[in-house]
Protein backbone atom coordinates (compact mmCIF):
# COMPACT_ATOMS: atom_id res chain seq x y z
CA UNK A 1 0.00 0.00 0.00
CA UNK A 2 1.43 3.26 -1.06
CA UNK A 3 0.90 6.26 1.24
CA UNK A 4 0.23 9.47 -0.90
CA UNK A 5 -0.46 13.45 0.40
CA UNK A 6 -2.26 15.66 -2.15
CA UNK A 7 -1.49 19.62 -1.19
CA UNK A 8 -3.28 22.45 -2.96
CA UNK A 9 -5.32 25.26 -1.49
CA UNK A 10 -7.91 24.93 -4.32
CA UNK A 11 -10.15 21.99 -2.88
CA UNK A 12 -11.50 21.58 -6.60
CA UNK A 13 -7.90 20.66 -7.87
CA UNK A 14 -7.65 18.48 -4.22
CA UNK A 15 -10.73 16.77 -5.43
CA UNK A 16 -9.97 15.92 -9.18
CA UNK A 17 -6.16 14.24 -8.08
CA UNK A 18 -7.76 11.90 -5.57
CA UNK A 19 -10.76 11.32 -7.48
CA UNK A 20 -8.64 10.49 -10.48
CA UNK A 21 -6.04 7.99 -8.16
CA UNK A 22 -8.55 6.80 -6.17
CA UNK A 23 -9.11 4.00 -9.12
CA UNK A 24 -5.64 2.29 -7.99
CA UNK A 25 -6.52 0.01 -5.03
CA UNK A 26 -3.03 -0.09 -3.77
CA UNK A 27 -3.25 3.93 -3.19
CA UNK A 28 -4.33 5.94 0.04
CA UNK A 29 -4.88 9.05 -0.80
CA UNK A 30 -5.05 11.69 1.69
CA UNK A 31 -5.80 15.58 0.35
CA UNK A 32 -4.56 19.47 2.23
CA UNK A 33 -6.30 22.57 1.57
CA UNK A 34 -4.16 24.07 4.15
CA UNK A 35 -0.37 23.23 3.21
CA UNK A 36 0.56 23.39 7.65
CA UNK A 37 -1.79 20.86 8.51
CA UNK A 38 -0.56 18.82 5.43
CA UNK A 39 2.71 19.23 7.20
CA UNK A 40 1.90 18.25 10.41
CA UNK A 41 0.16 15.03 8.77
CA UNK A 42 3.60 14.81 6.79
CA UNK A 43 5.74 14.63 9.88
CA UNK A 44 3.33 11.73 11.96
CA UNK A 45 3.33 9.15 9.25
CA UNK A 46 4.54 7.43 7.20
CA UNK A 47 3.99 8.48 3.77
CA UNK A 48 5.51 7.41 0.32
CA UNK A 49 4.65 10.22 -2.15
CA UNK A 50 3.48 13.92 -2.26
CA UNK A 51 2.03 16.08 -4.49
CA UNK A 52 2.08 19.83 -3.81
CA UNK A 53 1.04 22.85 -5.24
CA UNK A 54 4.44 25.43 -5.72
CA UNK A 55 2.59 28.77 -4.19
CA UNK A 56 0.27 28.80 -1.94
CA UNK A 57 -1.00 31.73 0.42
CA UNK A 58 2.13 31.90 3.27
CA UNK A 59 3.41 28.47 2.37
CA UNK A 60 5.57 26.94 -0.48
CA UNK A 61 5.83 23.85 -1.91
CA UNK A 62 9.52 23.99 -1.37
CA UNK A 63 9.14 24.51 2.08
CA UNK A 64 7.09 21.20 2.26
CA UNK A 65 9.39 19.51 0.09
CA UNK A 66 12.03 20.14 2.94
CA UNK A 67 9.81 18.86 5.29
CA UNK A 68 9.19 15.40 3.55
CA UNK A 69 12.57 14.60 3.10
CA UNK A 70 13.34 15.67 6.28
CA UNK A 71 11.17 12.67 7.49
CA UNK A 72 10.89 10.68 5.09
CA UNK A 73 14.33 10.40 2.81
CA UNK A 74 13.03 8.25 -0.06
CA UNK A 75 9.26 10.27 -0.25
CA UNK A 76 8.81 11.06 -3.60
CA UNK A 77 7.47 14.33 -4.03
CA UNK A 78 5.90 16.25 -7.24
CA UNK A 79 5.51 19.64 -7.36
CA UNK A 80 2.52 21.47 -9.04
CA UNK A 81 2.37 25.16 -10.65
CA UNK A 82 0.73 27.19 -13.17
CA UNK A 83 3.79 29.93 -13.22
CA UNK A 84 6.33 28.07 -14.61
CA UNK A 85 10.14 29.58 -14.56
CA UNK A 86 13.20 27.12 -14.99
CA UNK A 87 14.77 28.99 -12.58
CA UNK A 88 12.14 27.42 -10.04
CA UNK A 89 12.55 24.29 -11.41
CA UNK A 90 15.86 23.71 -11.46
CA UNK A 91 15.77 24.79 -7.86
CA UNK A 92 12.75 22.21 -6.94
CA UNK A 93 14.96 19.68 -8.47
CA UNK A 94 18.07 19.82 -6.20
CA UNK A 95 16.30 20.75 -3.50
CA UNK A 96 15.52 16.62 -4.30
CA UNK A 97 11.78 16.76 -5.96
CA UNK A 98 11.24 14.41 -8.31
CA UNK A 99 9.60 15.97 -10.84
CA UNK A 100 7.37 19.15 -11.68
CA UNK A 101 4.11 19.61 -13.07
CA UNK A 102 2.88 22.47 -15.01
CA UNK A 103 -0.65 23.30 -14.57
CA UNK A 104 -3.28 22.43 -16.47
CA UNK A 105 -1.52 18.75 -16.87
CA UNK A 106 -3.96 15.94 -18.21
CA UNK A 107 -4.52 13.44 -14.97
CA UNK A 108 -3.03 10.48 -17.72
CA UNK A 109 0.71 12.90 -17.28
CA UNK A 110 0.10 12.85 -13.41
CA UNK A 111 -0.85 8.95 -12.83
CA UNK A 112 2.18 7.85 -15.24
CA UNK A 113 4.35 10.43 -13.55
CA UNK A 114 3.47 9.13 -10.18
CA UNK A 115 4.16 5.54 -11.00
CA UNK A 116 7.31 6.20 -12.46
CA UNK A 117 8.07 8.05 -9.16
CA UNK A 118 7.21 4.91 -7.30
CA UNK A 119 8.50 2.51 -9.33
CA UNK A 120 12.04 4.42 -8.84
CA UNK A 121 11.42 4.33 -5.66
CA UNK A 122 10.25 0.66 -5.31
CA UNK A 123 14.11 0.12 -6.71
CA UNK A 124 15.72 2.04 -4.57
CA UNK A 125 14.27 0.37 -1.60
CA UNK A 126 15.19 -3.04 -3.10
CA UNK A 127 18.58 -1.43 -3.42
CA UNK A 128 18.78 -1.01 0.41
CA UNK A 129 17.31 -4.39 0.93
CA UNK A 130 20.48 -5.89 -1.79
CA UNK A 131 22.71 -3.79 1.02
CA UNK A 132 21.33 -5.73 3.66
CA UNK A 133 22.24 -9.09 2.01
CA UNK A 134 25.65 -8.10 1.32
CA UNK A 135 26.13 -7.00 4.38
CA UNK A 136 25.12 -10.58 5.62
CA UNK A 137 27.06 -11.95 3.15
CA UNK A 138 30.42 -10.14 4.04
CA UNK A 139 29.83 -11.84 7.47
CA UNK A 140 29.86 -14.78 5.77
CA UNK A 141 32.62 -14.49 3.69
CA UNK A 142 34.23 -13.88 6.75
CA UNK A 143 33.67 -16.50 8.28
CA UNK A 144 34.53 -18.76 5.36
CA UNK A 145 37.81 -17.14 5.34
CA UNK A 146 38.40 -18.37 9.01
CA UNK A 147 38.37 -14.60 10.65
CA UNK A 148 39.26 -14.38 14.01
CA UNK A 149 36.84 -14.28 17.23
CA UNK A 150 36.34 -10.47 17.91
CA UNK A 151 37.28 -9.05 14.39
CA UNK A 152 33.86 -11.21 13.70
CA UNK A 153 31.96 -10.17 16.57
CA UNK A 154 32.98 -6.56 15.63
CA UNK A 155 31.65 -6.89 11.83
CA UNK A 156 28.63 -8.39 13.42
CA UNK A 157 27.33 -5.57 15.09
CA UNK A 158 28.70 -3.62 12.79
CA UNK A 159 26.43 -5.13 10.12
CA UNK A 160 23.36 -5.02 12.34
CA UNK A 161 23.87 -1.68 12.68
CA UNK A 162 23.81 -1.06 8.94
CA UNK A 163 21.14 -3.38 7.96
CA UNK A 164 18.33 -1.81 9.72
CA UNK A 165 19.90 0.49 10.65
CA UNK A 166 19.51 0.35 14.47
CA UNK A 167 21.12 3.00 17.35
CA UNK A 168 23.57 0.42 18.56
CA UNK A 169 24.08 -3.20 18.97
CA UNK A 170 26.34 -5.44 21.60
CA UNK A 171 27.53 -8.92 21.80
CA UNK A 172 27.86 -10.70 25.27
CA UNK A 173 29.14 -14.17 25.86
CA UNK A 174 28.52 -16.22 28.79
CA UNK A 175 31.29 -17.04 30.99
CA UNK A 176 30.44 -20.78 31.50
CA UNK A 177 32.60 -20.63 35.11
CA UNK A 178 30.12 -17.52 36.81
CA UNK A 179 27.14 -17.95 34.57
CA UNK A 180 27.89 -14.21 33.93
CA UNK A 181 27.04 -12.52 30.43
CA UNK A 182 30.43 -10.29 29.35
CA UNK A 183 30.11 -7.61 26.77
CA UNK A 184 32.48 -8.79 23.88
CA UNK A 185 31.74 -6.33 20.90
CA UNK A 186 29.55 -3.13 21.07
CA UNK A 187 28.76 -0.81 18.01
CA UNK A 188 28.25 3.27 18.66
CA UNK A 189 29.66 3.13 22.44
CA UNK A 190 28.70 7.08 22.48
CA UNK A 191 24.93 6.45 22.35
CA UNK A 192 22.56 7.52 24.99
CA UNK A 193 23.15 5.86 28.62
CA UNK A 194 20.34 4.82 29.00
CA UNK A 195 20.34 2.40 26.11
CA UNK A 196 23.67 0.58 27.71
CA UNK A 197 22.60 -1.31 30.59
CA UNK A 198 20.13 -3.23 27.99
CA UNK A 199 23.05 -3.55 25.26
CA UNK A 200 25.32 -4.70 28.34
CA UNK A 201 22.97 -7.87 29.63
CA UNK A 202 20.23 -6.37 31.21
CA UNK A 203 17.25 -8.24 29.25
CA UNK A 204 14.60 -8.25 32.04
CA UNK A 205 12.20 -6.20 29.65
CA UNK A 206 12.42 -8.71 26.90
CA UNK A 207 13.39 -12.19 28.27
CA UNK A 208 14.67 -14.79 25.69
CA UNK A 209 14.05 -18.33 25.35
CA UNK A 210 16.98 -19.78 24.36
CA UNK A 211 15.49 -23.41 24.65
CA UNK A 212 13.44 -22.34 21.42
CA UNK A 213 15.84 -20.05 20.22
CA UNK A 214 12.99 -17.32 20.16
CA UNK A 215 14.58 -13.44 20.73
CA UNK A 216 12.80 -11.10 23.04
CA UNK A 217 11.32 -7.91 21.65
CA UNK A 218 10.56 -4.75 23.76
CA UNK A 219 8.57 -1.65 22.05
CA UNK A 220 8.17 1.48 23.77
CA UNK A 221 6.60 4.93 22.53
CA UNK A 222 8.13 8.03 23.45
CA UNK A 223 7.76 11.79 22.72
CA UNK A 224 10.87 13.99 21.62
CA UNK A 225 9.95 17.73 20.67
CA UNK A 226 6.09 16.69 20.97
CA UNK A 227 6.52 13.95 17.99
CA UNK A 228 6.18 10.70 18.44
CA UNK A 229 9.28 8.04 17.86
CA UNK A 230 9.27 4.53 18.38
CA UNK A 231 11.63 2.33 19.89
CA UNK A 232 12.38 -1.10 19.72
CA UNK A 233 14.81 -3.01 22.28
CA UNK A 234 15.70 -6.63 20.27
CA UNK A 235 17.50 -9.43 22.23
CA UNK A 236 18.76 -12.33 20.79
CA UNK A 237 19.80 -15.85 22.13
CA UNK A 238 23.08 -17.23 20.92
CA UNK A 239 22.80 -20.79 21.16
CA UNK A 240 25.08 -23.75 20.12
CA UNK A 241 23.94 -27.47 20.73
CA UNK A 242 21.16 -26.66 22.61
CA UNK A 243 23.03 -24.55 25.27
CA UNK A 244 23.14 -20.60 25.64
CA UNK A 245 26.92 -19.53 25.03
CA UNK A 246 25.90 -15.54 24.63
CA UNK A 247 23.22 -12.58 23.29
CA UNK A 248 22.75 -10.08 20.79
CA UNK A 249 21.33 -6.86 21.77
CA UNK A 250 20.27 -3.85 20.01
CA UNK A 251 17.93 -0.62 19.99
CA UNK A 252 16.14 0.15 16.76
CA UNK A 253 14.42 3.45 16.85
CA UNK A 254 12.34 4.45 14.02
CA UNK A 255 10.02 7.74 13.82
CA UNK A 256 7.23 5.61 12.39
CA UNK A 257 7.37 1.63 12.87
CA UNK A 258 8.94 -0.58 15.14
CA UNK A 259 10.99 -3.30 13.79
CA UNK A 260 9.14 -5.27 11.25
CA UNK A 261 9.31 -9.04 11.35
CA UNK A 262 11.83 -8.94 7.68
CA UNK A 263 14.36 -7.27 9.81
CA UNK A 264 14.00 -9.93 12.78
CA UNK A 265 14.91 -12.48 10.47
CA UNK A 266 17.88 -10.76 8.66
CA UNK A 267 19.22 -10.57 12.27
CA UNK A 268 18.58 -13.69 13.84
CA UNK A 269 20.66 -14.94 10.68
CA UNK A 270 23.44 -12.78 11.80
CA UNK A 271 22.88 -13.91 15.54
CA UNK A 272 23.75 -17.72 14.04
CA UNK A 273 26.36 -16.71 12.57
CA UNK A 274 27.82 -15.13 15.75
CA UNK A 275 27.21 -18.18 17.50
CA UNK A 276 28.59 -21.00 15.28
CA UNK A 277 31.94 -18.76 15.50
CA UNK A 278 32.10 -18.62 18.96
CA UNK A 279 31.68 -22.42 19.29
CA UNK A 280 34.10 -23.38 16.73
CA UNK A 281 36.15 -20.69 18.48
CA UNK A 282 35.80 -22.35 21.65
CA UNK A 283 36.82 -25.73 20.55
CA UNK A 284 39.55 -24.52 18.31
CA UNK A 285 40.76 -23.15 22.28
CA UNK A 286 40.41 -26.46 23.88
CA UNK A 287 41.86 -28.00 20.67
CA UNK A 288 44.86 -25.95 21.54
CA UNK A 289 45.01 -26.47 24.79
CA UNK A 290 45.38 -30.11 24.16
CA UNK A 291 47.81 -29.37 21.92
CA UNK A 292 50.29 -27.44 24.21
CA UNK A 293 49.71 -29.92 27.54
CA UNK A 294 50.87 -32.67 25.41
CA UNK A 295 54.06 -30.55 24.28
CA UNK A 296 54.50 -29.05 27.51
CA UNK A 297 54.74 -32.63 28.57
CA UNK A 298 57.19 -32.96 26.28
CA UNK A 299 59.44 -30.08 26.76
CA UNK A 300 58.83 -31.55 31.07
CA UNK A 301 60.36 -34.37 29.82
CA UNK A 302 63.38 -32.95 28.55
CA UNK A 303 63.99 -31.38 31.58
CA UNK A 304 63.32 -34.03 33.93
CA UNK A 305 66.19 -35.77 31.51
CA UNK A 306 68.65 -33.15 31.72
CA UNK A 307 68.70 -32.39 35.84
CA UNK A 308 70.90 -29.83 34.66
CA UNK A 309 68.55 -27.22 32.68
CA UNK A 310 65.21 -28.01 35.18
CA UNK A 311 63.30 -25.03 35.48
CA UNK A 312 65.13 -23.27 32.46
CA UNK A 313 62.28 -22.57 30.15
CA UNK A 314 60.64 -21.01 32.86
CA UNK A 315 63.03 -18.64 33.90
CA UNK A 316 64.18 -17.96 30.18
CA UNK A 317 60.19 -16.78 29.71
CA UNK A 318 60.07 -14.95 32.75
CA UNK A 319 63.24 -12.68 31.59
CA UNK A 320 62.57 -12.81 27.99
CA UNK A 321 58.88 -11.60 29.12
CA UNK A 322 60.93 -8.60 31.25
CA UNK A 323 62.97 -7.48 28.37
CA UNK A 324 60.05 -7.34 25.24
CA UNK A 325 57.88 -5.50 27.45
CA UNK A 326 60.62 -2.78 27.53
CA UNK A 327 60.15 -3.12 24.10
CA UNK A 328 56.79 -2.86 23.34
CA UNK A 329 55.96 -6.29 22.12
CA UNK A 330 51.97 -6.36 22.15
CA UNK A 331 50.60 -9.03 24.37
CA UNK A 332 49.76 -11.15 21.32
CA UNK A 333 53.01 -11.27 20.82
CA UNK A 334 53.33 -12.12 24.60
CA UNK A 335 51.35 -15.29 24.52
CA UNK A 336 53.98 -16.17 21.88
CA UNK A 337 56.92 -15.30 23.80
CA UNK A 338 55.46 -18.12 26.58
CA UNK A 339 54.84 -21.20 23.60
CA UNK A 340 58.34 -20.03 22.18
CA UNK A 341 60.41 -20.27 25.93
CA UNK A 342 58.68 -23.12 26.70
CA UNK A 343 59.30 -25.24 23.00
CA UNK A 344 62.44 -23.72 22.27
CA UNK A 345 64.75 -27.14 22.85
CA UNK A 346 61.69 -29.26 22.28
CA UNK A 347 64.26 -30.99 19.51
CA UNK A 348 66.42 -32.20 22.29
CA UNK A 349 64.33 -35.26 22.58
CA UNK A 350 66.08 -36.31 19.79
CA UNK A 351 69.20 -35.63 21.62
CA UNK A 352 70.14 -39.06 23.21
CA UNK A 353 71.13 -39.09 27.12
CA UNK A 354 74.34 -39.98 26.67
CA UNK A 355 75.14 -36.96 24.72
CA UNK A 356 72.66 -34.13 26.86
CA UNK A 357 73.88 -35.42 30.25
CA UNK A 358 77.39 -36.17 29.25
CA UNK A 359 79.82 -35.07 32.45
CA UNK A 360 82.48 -33.79 30.22
CA UNK A 361 83.08 -31.93 26.98
CA UNK A 362 80.97 -33.01 23.85
CA UNK A 363 83.60 -34.33 21.36
CA UNK A 364 82.95 -32.60 17.62
CA UNK A 365 80.99 -35.41 16.34
CA UNK A 366 78.72 -35.56 19.50
CA UNK A 367 78.24 -31.63 19.61
CA UNK A 368 76.92 -32.27 15.37
CA UNK A 369 74.29 -34.26 16.74
CA UNK A 370 73.32 -31.62 19.72
CA UNK A 371 73.63 -28.69 17.16
CA UNK A 372 70.75 -30.27 15.50
CA UNK A 373 68.30 -29.56 17.93
CA UNK A 374 66.91 -26.59 16.30
CA UNK A 375 65.85 -28.61 13.07
CA UNK A 376 63.99 -31.64 14.93
CA UNK A 377 62.47 -29.37 16.94
CA UNK A 378 60.72 -27.84 13.90
CA UNK A 379 59.71 -30.96 12.55
CA UNK A 380 58.53 -32.31 15.53
CA UNK A 381 56.02 -29.25 15.28
CA UNK A 382 55.51 -28.89 11.97
CA UNK A 383 52.01 -29.14 10.75
CA UNK A 384 50.40 -27.81 13.92
CA UNK A 385 49.07 -24.63 12.73
CA UNK A 386 48.63 -22.15 16.15
CA UNK A 387 52.29 -22.88 16.33
CA UNK A 388 53.26 -21.26 13.22
CA UNK A 389 54.40 -18.04 14.91
CA UNK A 390 56.36 -20.17 17.68
CA UNK A 391 58.78 -21.72 14.98
CA UNK A 392 61.22 -18.96 14.82
CA UNK A 393 62.19 -19.44 18.90
CA UNK A 394 62.69 -23.10 18.01
CA UNK A 395 64.63 -22.53 14.53
CA UNK A 396 66.61 -19.21 15.35
CA UNK A 397 68.32 -19.34 18.95
CA UNK A 398 71.25 -20.87 18.18
CA UNK A 399 72.04 -18.37 15.04
CA UNK A 400 74.73 -15.51 15.88
CA UNK A 401 74.57 -12.03 15.22
CA UNK A 402 77.85 -12.13 13.25
CA UNK A 403 76.41 -15.13 11.33
CA UNK A 404 78.83 -17.91 13.40
CA UNK A 405 75.72 -19.63 14.74
CA UNK A 406 73.97 -22.47 13.78
CA UNK A 407 71.43 -24.05 11.82
CA UNK A 408 71.24 -21.60 9.40
CA UNK A 409 74.35 -18.98 10.05
CA UNK A 410 72.33 -16.50 9.81
CA UNK A 411 73.32 -12.85 10.17
CA UNK A 412 72.23 -9.81 12.26
CA UNK A 413 68.46 -8.50 11.17
CA UNK A 414 68.21 -11.84 8.84
CA UNK A 415 67.94 -13.96 11.77
CA UNK A 416 64.10 -13.32 13.57
CA UNK A 417 63.87 -11.19 16.01
CA UNK A 418 62.61 -14.34 18.42
CA UNK A 419 65.93 -16.15 17.80
CA UNK A 420 68.32 -12.96 18.82
CA UNK A 421 66.30 -12.54 22.17
CA UNK A 422 65.68 -15.88 23.44
CA UNK A 423 70.03 -15.98 22.10
CA UNK A 424 70.87 -13.26 24.88
CA UNK A 425 68.73 -14.74 27.59
CA UNK A 426 69.44 -18.48 27.01
CA UNK A 427 72.79 -17.44 27.46
CA UNK A 428 72.49 -15.94 30.55
CA UNK A 429 70.72 -18.63 32.38
CA UNK A 430 72.68 -20.85 30.86
CA UNK A 431 76.16 -19.28 32.34
CA UNK A 432 74.19 -19.15 35.98
CA UNK A 433 73.00 -22.56 35.75
CA UNK A 434 74.71 -25.71 36.60
CA UNK A 435 76.13 -27.89 33.77
CA UNK A 436 77.12 -31.11 33.82
CA UNK A 437 80.56 -30.24 33.36
CA UNK A 438 80.85 -27.33 35.68
CA UNK A 439 79.11 -25.36 38.41
CA UNK A 440 77.12 -22.51 37.18
CA UNK A 441 79.02 -19.05 37.67
CA UNK A 442 78.20 -15.75 38.90
CA UNK A 443 75.60 -13.25 37.45
CA UNK A 444 78.67 -10.67 36.82
CA UNK A 445 80.64 -13.12 34.51
CA UNK A 446 76.77 -13.39 33.22
CA UNK A 447 76.93 -10.28 32.82
CA UNK A 448 80.45 -9.44 31.62
CA UNK A 449 79.67 -12.06 28.76
CA UNK A 450 76.56 -10.11 27.14
CA UNK A 451 78.46 -7.21 26.93
CA UNK A 452 81.79 -8.75 25.80
CA UNK A 453 80.24 -10.18 22.77
CA UNK A 454 77.40 -7.35 21.88
CA UNK A 455 77.19 -7.06 18.13
CA UNK A 456 79.33 -10.25 17.69
CA UNK A 457 77.05 -13.02 19.37
CA UNK A 458 74.32 -10.91 20.59
CA UNK A 459 72.49 -8.11 18.98
CA UNK A 460 73.64 -5.05 20.39
CA UNK A 461 70.20 -3.45 20.51
CA UNK A 462 68.83 -6.75 23.01
CA UNK A 463 72.08 -6.70 25.23
CA UNK A 464 71.30 -2.43 26.12
CA UNK A 465 67.54 -3.59 26.91
CA UNK A 466 68.85 -6.33 29.18
CA UNK A 467 71.37 -3.94 30.57
CA UNK A 468 68.80 -1.86 31.33
CA UNK A 469 66.43 -3.43 32.80
CA UNK A 470 68.76 -5.22 34.94
CA UNK A 471 70.07 -1.50 36.18
CA UNK A 472 66.59 -1.11 37.13
CA UNK A 473 66.56 -3.82 39.22
CA UNK A 474 64.03 -5.57 36.92
CA UNK A 475 65.94 -8.56 36.24
CA UNK A 476 66.94 -9.74 39.98
CA UNK A 477 69.17 -12.36 39.78
CA UNK A 478 69.14 -12.74 43.50
CA UNK A 479 65.29 -13.91 43.10
CA UNK A 480 65.63 -15.64 40.36
CA UNK A 481 69.37 -17.82 40.96
CA UNK A 482 69.90 -16.90 44.05
CA UNK A 483 73.31 -15.29 43.00
CA UNK A 484 74.56 -11.87 43.49
CA UNK A 485 78.15 -10.10 41.85
CA UNK A 486 76.02 -7.24 39.94
CA UNK A 487 78.89 -4.57 39.74
CA UNK A 488 76.78 -1.65 38.84
CA UNK A 489 79.69 0.34 38.46
CA UNK A 490 80.15 -1.58 35.37
CA UNK A 491 77.06 -1.39 34.06
CA UNK A 492 77.37 2.38 34.08
CA UNK A 493 79.99 2.04 31.77
CA UNK A 494 77.63 0.60 28.94
FE1 LIG B 1 68.87 -24.80 22.44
Amino acid sequence: MKNIAVIDDEQYICNIIKEALDEFPDYTVYKFTEPEKAAEFIGDNNIDLVLTDLVMKDYSGVQILERTLASHPDAVVILMTGYPTVKTAISVLKKGGYDYLIKPFKLEDLKSTIRRGLELQQVKRENVELRSQMELMHVTDAINKGIKLQPLLNLVVDSAVKVLPAVSAAILLLDRKNGEYNLQAQSNMDTDDSFNSFLRGDISKCPVDFEKGQCGIYNEEFEINGALHRRSYVAFPLVSRGDPIGLLTLVYTDRFNHIAAGQIRLISLLASAAASAVESNYQDRNLQRAYLQTIKSLANAIEARDRYTAGHTDRVFRIARIIVRKMGWSSARLAQLKAGCVLHDIGKIGVPDSILNKPGQLTEYERNIMKKHPELGLKILAGVPFLEEVMPYIIAHHEKYDGTGYPYGLKGEDIPIEGRLLAVVDTFDAILSDRPYRPGRDTKEALDELIKYRGSQFDPVIVDYFMEAYNEGLINSNVIYGKTGLNVGMLNQI
